[in-house]
């Protein structure tokens, strides 16, 4: 372990995000070797030893990734009151720690990361990182050049102006539905299907086939797999 910031320290080893890890030590709860570090800065070398509310801190540096293909008909969050499937339910027992990055929609599919990776989890999500995702939708009815235009634009949704996106014709199916591809740089809720509804073309089905330089490729609905070295890399290098 290089020297490292104390709240990076403590969001590394998971216990919270780096911002509350501030909180946690400008509220005087977390010591280094004994002494109370209630100020930002600190620094933690190789040996020393952390302590936040009574309880040694140790840090897990193998975080796990994992990249799956989420089915239609799964939550992303933990089981909810309807006891709906949860993507945790495809996991093998082994991942129990791993937690979602953002989320997807009971029906749609496609690219989920899931992470115990709790610094990561949080830039890939803010909006001020500006991380790019792109689905496949087939939508019903075939949007003439003009309406596709305001996906860039930006179109109002419930009062809030969405960031301009891009929106792209793939393929035309018997002059009744399209299958197109979109691509956006912020998260709303459902931003995808409200966005279509809102340009009068209602999503029939819709797939995430990327997150900043991941991609689905050909990995299988319900499966799920580890992201290579490389992949890691491009995503910490995406998020700082
Ligand atoms: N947009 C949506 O409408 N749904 C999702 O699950 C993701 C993006």
């Amino acid at each position: 372990m290089e020297d490292m910031r104390l709240q990076k320290y403590l969001a590394n080893a998971g216990i919270t995000s780096r911002r509350k890890a501030e909180e946690l030590i400008l509220q005087g709860r977390v010591s280094v070797n004994g002494s109370i570090a209630d100020k930002l800065g600190s620094k933690v070398s190789p040996g020393d030893v952390v302590v936040c509310d009574g309880r040694e801190v140790k840090l897990t540096v193998d975080h796990t990734y994992i990249m799956m293909n989420k089915p239609k008909g799964y939550i992303t969050t933990a089981k909810e009151q309807f006891s709906r499937p949860s993507v945790m339910d495809l996991l093998r027992g082994e991942h129990k720690r791993l937690y979602p990055v953002g989320r997807l929609d009971y029906n749609t599919s496609g690219l989920l990361l899931m992470t115990d990776d709790g610094d990561l989890a949080q830039k890939l999500t803010h909006p001020s990182y500006e991380v790019h995702k792109s689905y496949s939708a087939l939508i019903k009815g075939i949007p003439p050049e003009g309406v596709l235009k305001k996906f860039e634009e930006g179109l109002d949704l419930d009062g809030e102006t969405t960031a301009p996106a891009k929106i792209k014709i793939k393929r035309v199916i018997e002059d009744q539905t399209c299958v197109v591809e979109i691509q956006l740089r912020e998260g709303k809720n459902r931003q995808v299907r409200r966005m279509c509804e809102a340009i009068g073309f209602p999503v029939l089905s819709l797939k995430r086939i990327s997150i900043g330089p991941l991609r689905i490729g050909s990995l299988e609905e319900g499966q799920y797999r580890h992201l290579t070295k490389t992949e890691e890399e491009m995503l910490k290098k995406l998020s700082g």
